[in-house]
């Protein structure tokens, strides 16, 4: 199980929640067919929904538990105005894992990560919940998402159990994370944001699992749409042709090849999407198509 948390493809199920018990059956039973064994999801996922279905699937054909590695979030939480807001209280924290492994009809998630910063959330309390939860072998590992280096070694001081993992959304489509690092001297052409985080994360070796890897910007649509990214779609048409591989394929290497920590969640719920990604995963392209690639959106080189 331990070579899992390797993967270098992670499939999210965010968005399973209109399909059938039998499509979730049929996309879990061919991910693993096709190697892929990490598996993502969070309580807030269609409000619990994507995890029910998992644990639909997983009444159906427990057999599957043992082949996968699952991971869920806490800390979004729906709001009763139809919004959301944020709990990292040590009962919340608690009650939604609880809340999520009865959804999925499972006894302990392989990883838990706290999904959005809460302002009011505080370390010690944050330890004692996480550290119980892992006594009580209901959860393996322990990460986060969207969260910052100080942020990391704020929650870090008083856990036991290391952060493996920083969920963050990367992706041609929203390259901040890696524009910061290339524009350090230079403020004018990036925003202010993720400070160092790339370079932390490697030198610690925390995995970036990345988010979102063909949406632009917080879910505004396919990076694939020809129309609106015309420039970084004839980019990835010459590359795939190239290298004998396909757009996603190569929207895929462009993240995979940041290092071996680093790791694409595909939101698929086609298989031949699926391929594609696991096709790019393993492809390497030359430093200077790379940065081809990366000017193609309008990035600026230093
Ligand atoms: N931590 C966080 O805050 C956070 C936030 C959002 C998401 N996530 C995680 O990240 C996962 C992925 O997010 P996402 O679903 O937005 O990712 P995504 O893979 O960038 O987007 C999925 C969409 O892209 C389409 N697609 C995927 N591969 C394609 C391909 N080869 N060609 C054309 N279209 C393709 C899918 O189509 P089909 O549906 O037709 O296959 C789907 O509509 C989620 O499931 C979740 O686990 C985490």
């Amino acid at each position: 199980m331990e070579n899992y948390q390797k993967s270098k493809v992670i499939l999210g199920l965010m968005r399973i929640t209109d399909l059938s018990k039998d499509e979730v059956y049929q996309l879990i039973k061919g991910a693993l067919d096709l190697g892929i064994h990490y598996f993502d999801t969070a309580d807030f996922y269609g409000h619990g929904l994507s995890e029910e279905k998992l644990g639909e699937v997983l009444k159906e054909h427990p057999e599957l538990r043992s082949q996968m590695f699952i991971q869920t979030k806490c800390g979004l939480v729906p709001a009763a105005n139809g919004d959301k807001y944020l709990d990292l209280s040590y009962e919340h924290i608690k009650e939604a894992l609880n809340a999520s492994l009865k959804r999925m009809n499972i006894t302990y998630v392989d990883s838990f990560l706290l999904h959005r910063v809460d302002i009011f959330m505080d370390n010690k309390e944050i330890a004692r919940a996480i550290q119980e939860l892992y006594k009580e072998g209901k959860i393996r590992h322990f990460g986060v998402s969207n969260m910052d280096i100080n942020i990391i070694k704020y929650l870090q001081e008083y856990i036991d159990l290391p952060i493996e993992v920083d969920q963050l959304q990367v992706s041609l489509g929203q390259p901040a994370l890696i524009s910061q690092p290339l524009n350090v001297n230079f403020p004018q052409q990036v925003p202010n944001i993720s400070d160092g985080l790339f370079f932390y994360l490697k030198k610690k070796n925390i995995a970036l699992q990345c988010w979102s890897p063909y949406q632009i910007g917080f879910f505004e649509g396919s990076i694939f749409n020809e129309e609106r990214l015309p420039k970084l779609n004839a980019k990835l048409k010459e590359l795939a042709k190239k290298y004998n591989s396909t757009k996603c394929g190569i929207a895929t290497s462009f993240l995979t090849m940041l290092g071996e920590h680093v790791s694409v969640i595909t939101g698929a719920t086609n298989l031949n999407y699926v391929k594609e990604t696991l096709e790019g995963a393993t492809l390497v392209m030359s430093k200077e198509d790379w940065y081809d690639l990366y000017c193609s959106t309008g990035n600026l080189l230093p």
